[in-house]
């Protein structure tokens, strides 16, 4: 495989390119259509690995609780112990005197990884999370080995 770029034409309609023409500016000035399009195909492909059954996953779940909620605290503790294997970190940050926001580094297959994730945001006193997965598939990695994005139109 091939690292050259290749050309292709896209067809869309004009509201839909207008508005790729004002996300591609506020991606900045580095940023084209070419650097965009090739940047949402990458998250596209991540996306749908990250899907397949079996496939390894790293996840980032960000949470944000109230710590006086009776026991969260321990709860979320006790899980994150029995899942040791599973959790490489977790950086707790005191937002102010009752929110706590709290980033927990998952890894492991993508179901087992969605449904740990699942049961740390359906704890009892968590407000609100989100998890985010990613794969270090080949296929999908940014680096090319040259710097295209530097100029590349
Ligand atoms: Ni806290």
């Amino acid at each position: 495989m091939s690292n050259d770029l290749m050309r292709f034409s896209v067809a869309m309609p004009e509201d839909l390119l207008i508005r790729f023409d004002r996300l591609v500016a506020r991606r900045g000035l580095a940023k084209n259509r070419s650097e965009v399009v090739r940047d949402l195909v990458r998250d596209a492909l991540v996306e749908d690995d990250c899907a397949m059954p079996g496939v390894e996953v790293m996840g980032t779940l960000t949470i944000v609780f109230d710590h006086h909620a009776s026991d969260l605290q321990e709860k979320l503790h006790a899980i994150q112990h029995d899942c040791f294997d599973s959790i490489v970190s977790a950086m707790h940050v005191h937002v102010d005197e009752h929110t706590c926001l709290e980033v927990i580094v998952l890894r492991g297959e993508t179901g087992f990884v969605q449904d740990l994730a699942n049961l740390i945001l359906g704890t009892k006193g968590v407000q609100n999370g989100k998890l985010v997965l990613t794969t270090t598939s080949r296929e999908c990695d940014k680096g090319t080995g040259h710097l295209s994005h530097y100029g590349e139109k």
